[in-house]
């Protein structure tokens, strides 16, 4: 026990109740880590710690990208030039489906990466909840993750049904409009028994088992949460397929290379959420074998969610019963050291994907996915290795320390935040200098222009910077020469993604301050 974010913050409807559980909370959560540093074998920093201005204003900019996101009947909203919309989306099928997020600067919500979004967020939550909260953040992305999960649990009414997108992606690309006054027909898309999605179903169930522990003071909220997850795991784990086969269309969005990383992922996660054996020895046992690509490194991704298994996995070693028979687990947290290794620039397995810079650089679309994913990993890891005493981390005979993967991660972000050969932020609303023809549709055209699908291209097309900011907007980012065309047309480099989001919160919530991470989520 410790930090618990369910504990503070939470949706409950009694005002009192929720000072007094946050004063108790607080109270609890002060002599736990008290108690915890006294027992720790190694020094910890923190909490609270000092707090990283730099870090702590690109945190409170980035959460704001989620509000720009959101479908729906808005609630609070901040966004001035935000308003309801696709309030309708779902009712072809009888289901209110018009929460959750837009994937990008489009207004289609796909599944996948919806999901990505929310277990990501959801893992932030859980291991910095206290950090976020010192800079009033935590509320603010509990609640964009509600958001999602309000809508993934709509869009799974029966057990073996699951709907995976909402908007046709030709019919949506082919316009240009604000989400408020969009016309354009929303179909709906499912998964069932007979075309199947395991990758997808499993992400699912992953995102809604790691938010039924961020929700878990809102029991009844939180047990939804969890059968859901669990109904999702069965069906994912039963009906076997990749949801972009049996959707061939979905394929040139979010094509899916494989299903075993959600599994173990998913089943990774409804460990941590029900502490059922059953789900570990998934993981562990011949599903590993099968699927963790046992001691190669993998980039962490939307599509890939291996190395995020193995460092989620890999906490238990650290702070579990430190089952040492359990092989599957040792060779999880053995994979997640080579992830690391490869990670930090001077190791000798160093990865060689890099920018002349020091950027991680895998992909020409959307390339600071990967930097940021595994600056996010680093964070996780480097914590876990203080948290738990662990001064050493072996590369080939080399040794390394926590700060040296602390220091990685710092540099992935700073690259992000403007310390990089060109001079600009990437995040929009950071620095002094940062894009302003973000491929954002909401973002190019003014609150009170009127539009249809058609003439609201010429928004696309004009010269002009961006009339609203898509404050918080994380974009693509650079080219492997480290150059970048801030053009509006240039949806490469120039898109902000919802998932990409979720993911530079999590690093910026771990580079907030130091302090402890929690030895159980429960
Ligand atoms: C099952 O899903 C497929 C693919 O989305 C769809 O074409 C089919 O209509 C669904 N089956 C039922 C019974 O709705
Ligand atoms: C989708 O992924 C599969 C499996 O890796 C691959 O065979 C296929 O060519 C990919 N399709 C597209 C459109 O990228
Ligand atoms: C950098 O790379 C991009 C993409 O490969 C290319 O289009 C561009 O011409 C290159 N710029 C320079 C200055 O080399
Ligand atoms: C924008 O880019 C697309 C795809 O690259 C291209 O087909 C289109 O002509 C471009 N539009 C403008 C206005 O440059």
């Amino acid at each position: 026990m410790g930090v618990k974010p369910s504990s503070r913050g939470c949706f409950g409807w009694f005002v009192v109740a929720v000072i007094l559980a946050l004063v108790i909370g607080a109270i609890v959560y002060t002599i736990k880590k008290k108690t915890e540093k006294s027992e720790g074998p190694a020094p910890i920093p923190g909490p609270p710690g000092a707090i990283d201005k730099k870090y702590a204003d690109a945190l409170k900019i980035a959460t704001q990208f989620f509000d720009i996101q959101k479908s729906g009947k808005l609630v609070d909203n901040k966004i001035s030039w935000r308003g309801d919309s696709a309030l309708k989306d779902g009712s072809e099928a009888k289901l209110d489906l018009s929460k959750g997020m837009y994937d990008a600067g489009d207004h289609m919500k796909f599944g996948l990466p919806m999901a990505f979004t929310a277990t990501v967020l959801s893992w932030t939550i859980l291991e910095y909840g206290d950090q976020m909260d010192v800079v009033n953040q935590l509320e603010p992305a509990q609640d964009s993750l509600k958001w999602i999960t309000d809508y993934l649990i709509n869009a799974h009414p029966e057990e073996n049904v699951l709907y995976v997108q909402v908007g046709d992606p030709k019919t949506d690309h082919g316009c240009w409009d604000r989400p408020e006054v969009m016309k354009e027909k929303r179909p709906l898309t499912q998964v069932n028994a007979s075309f199947p999605g395991t990758d997808v179903a499993a992400e699912t169930a992953a995102a809604m088992a790691s938010a039924s522990l961020v929700f878990k003071a809102n029991s009844a909220y939180s047990s939804t949460l969890l059968k859901h997850a669990k109904e999702l795991f069965t069906f994912a784990d039963k009906y076997r397929g990749l949801y972009s086969e049996s959707i061939p269309e979905v394929a040139t969005y979010y094509n899916s290379t494989g299903y075993g990383d959600e599994l173990l992922w998913a089943a990774s996660w409804l460990y941590h959420a029900t502490g059922d054996k059953s789900y570990l020895q998934y993981a562990t046992g011949q599903n590993g074998k099968l699927f963790a690509q046992w001691g190669s490194p993998t980039w962490f991704s939307w599509d890939n969610k291996l190395a995020g298994a193995q460092v989620l996995l890999s906490r238990l070693t650290f702070f579990g019963d430190k089952d040492t028979s359990n092989t599957g687990l040792q060779m999880y947290r053995k994979t997640a050291e080579a992830v690391m290794c490869g990670l930090i620039p001077d190791s000798p397995t160093a990865t060689k994907s890099r920018t002349d810079g020091g950027l991680i650089w895998v992909s020409e679309w959307n390339a600071l996915q990967h930097p940021i994913a595994s600056a996010f990993l680093a964070s996780l890891y480097s914590d876990y290795m203080l948290s738990s005493g662990t001064a050493k981390l072996s590369c080939n005979g080399d040794s390394y320390k926590p700060s040296d993967l602390r220091k990685f991660a710092k540099s992935q972000a700073d690259y992000v935040l403007g310390k990089n050969p060109m001079k600009t932020s990437f995040l929009v609303g950071y620095g002094e200098k940062y894009p302003q023809y973000v491929h954002h549709r909401g973002a190019s055209i003014p609150a009170d222009a009127t539009t249809g699908c058609k003439d609201g291209w010429t928004w696309l097309e004009r010269k002009e910077p961006n009339p609203n900011e898509a404050t918080g907007a994380l974009l693509g980012g650079p080219f492997l020469n480290e150059t970048f065309v801030d053009d509006r047309n240039n949806s490469m480099q120039a898109e902000p993604s919802t998932y990409n989001s979720a993911i530079i919160v999590g690093l910026l919530s771990g580079l907030v301050t130091t302090s402890s991470t929690v030895h159980s989520f429960t």
